[in-house]
């Protein structure tokens, strides 16, 4: 009977909901670049200034994914593309929650960023392209691997012995080698804050 049903008591909340509870829009920062590019770098810097505006942020990167969830899966493309694929269904749950969710991973190829794209909702998913070249990240060399990799210590490495296909048409591209990383923050903040607001 009608007059014992109650509808709204059965509405699940919406992300629209939780949008307004955070006064944000949940959006997808997807970092892309070779390793020691400065992904995560930017992730960390970017998220340090959204937090400090009262913007609720997460960050995922690989590191610390693939010592987790991710803790079973190489490097071979297949494996890369699982990575990927797990990462984009639980960015999806984060933008959902109306978080502002920054993903930092090489994510190498086209179609890798394509499915991740596809996995979130192409409207949600802002591409960060860290351009900075191979020759730099090599100079660089944080983690010691790139001289691994030209060793032959490391197979697949991204650049080396396995390919890096640059974003076409990305949101915004930043090379970290020739600006410092506050005026690339900036380029960010003000590239972003307009779709969080
Ligand atoms: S992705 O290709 O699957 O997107 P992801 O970003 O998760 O890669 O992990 C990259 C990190 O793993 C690198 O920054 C580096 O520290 C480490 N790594 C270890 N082996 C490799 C490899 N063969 N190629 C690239 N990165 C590697």
């Amino acid at each position: 009977m009608a007059e014992n049903i109650y509808p709204i008591f059965d509405k699940m909340l919406q992300r629209e909901d939780r949008e307004a509870l955070l006064k944000q829009k949940g959006v997808m920062i997807w970092f892309t670049g070779l390793s020691g590019s400065g992904k995560s770098t930017l992730a960390i810097a970017l998220e340090r200034e959204l937090h400090q505006r009262g913007i609720l942020c997460r960050i995922l990167d690989g590191d610390n994914i693939r010592s987790g969830i991710n803790n079973n899966l190489g490097f071979s493309e297949s494996d890369r593309t699982e990575n990927i694929r797990r990462i984009a269904e639980v960015s999806k749950l984060f933008v959902d929650c109306g978080i502002v969710t920054l993903a930092a991973f090489i994510s190498p190829t086209k179609a890798i960023r394509q499915m991740a794209s596809e996995i979130i909702g192409k409207k949600d998913f802002l591409e960060v392209f860290v351009s900075t070249p191979i020759e730099e990240c090599e100079k660089r060399d944080v983690k010691g691997l790139y001289a691994k990799a030209r060793r032959g210590e490391i197979k697949e490495f991204t650049g080396i012995s396995s390919p890096f296909e640059a974003p076409e048409q990305p949101f915004i591209s930043i090379d970290t080698s020739r600006q410092p990383l506050e005026a690339s923050v900036k380029m960010l903040l003000e590239a972003i804050l307009p779709k969080i607001h």
